[in-house]
């Protein structure tokens, strides 16, 4: 049987963990090869491993997508191996220290938005010229629910979020025409480490807020992601798709 990405060539950053390293198994089995660009390499290799075990064909790029330089690193890599980019997925982000705005510091600020934010538009830039080579190609922008609500103590983050959405939209009207389609994805909290590290408390008040009464599943995020990436969603762009147990029903 043949998978919906079979034989694309694909790029996941931070795929070393978490959501991202559903998404580079995901896309793996869905017939992909996977380019693994993450900046903990120990973490990177495993999900490669990963991937070969189950039979597929995976690539390890160390990488900071903070700079600028690396996208250009990353790609000219990708296509020495492969010859060509179909899908991408800005995966990369860190949650950032949950302080009210009042208090926040410049630096915890910035290391959210250079990660989040600015990391998301030098990849789609680099990706999307690599893409064009080749007649097109998907990218997926993993946003979150705060790129569609508010929330207490996450200044930087939402901001970062509702940043990538307004991205997505905005790189989809500039290269629909050209066959390039870029889509966000907006999680709710997802079972990784950032929901273990939080108190049994805490996170009782967190699974009350979602009517399907629990947390995301990595791989339920990955689905989204592999349909959003395939010829399935030819005729999405420019589109926000939460994955969010009804939380932003309410
Ligand atoms: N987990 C959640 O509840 C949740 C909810 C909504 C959205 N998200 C979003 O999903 C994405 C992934 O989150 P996760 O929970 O899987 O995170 P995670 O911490 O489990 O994994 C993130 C990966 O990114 C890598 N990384 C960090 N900085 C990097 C950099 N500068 N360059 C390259 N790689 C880097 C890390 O080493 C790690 O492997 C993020 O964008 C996050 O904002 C997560």
């Amino acid at each position: 049987m043949t998978g919906r990405l079979q034989d694309d060539v694909a790029l996941v950053t931070g795929a070393g963990d978490g959501i991202g390293r559903a998404i580079a198994l995901r896309y793996a089995e869905e017939g992909a090869r996977v380019a693994v660009a993450e900046i903990n390499g120990p973490k990177g290799r495993a999900t490669v491993e990963q991937i070969v075990a189950a039979g597929g064909k995976g690539l390890l790029i160390e990488a900071d997508v903070r700079r600028s330089s690396e996208h250009s690193r990353l790609i000219d890599r990708v296509l020495t191996q492969w010859g060509r980019l179909d899908v991408a997925c800005n995966n990369a982000g860190i949650s950032g220290a949950m302080v009210p705005s009042g208090v926040m510091t410049d630096t915890q600020w910035q290391e959210v938005i250079d990660l989040n934010l600015t990391g998301v538009f030098y990849g789609v830039r680099a990706q999307v010229n690599a893409m064009l080579q080749s007649g097109g190609g998907a990218i997926v922008n993993i946003a979150s629910i705060l790129g569609a609500a508010g929330f207490e103590t996450t200044a930087a983050y939402t901001a970062a979020k509702h940043g990538v959405v307004g991205l997505t939209k905005t790189v989809a009207l500039e290269y629909g025409p050209q066959g390039v389609r870029v889509n966000a994805v907006g999680p709710t909290f997802t079972h990784t480490s950032w929901i273990d590290a939080l108190p049994a408390d805490a996170q009782k008040v967190l699974v009350a807020r979602h009517p399907l009464r629990r947390f995301g599943k990595v791989e339920e995020v990955a689905a989204l992601v592999a349909f959003l990436s395939s010829t399935e969603a030819a005729y999405i762009t420019g589109a926000y798709y939460p994955i969010d147990g009804g939380y932003l029903a309410q």
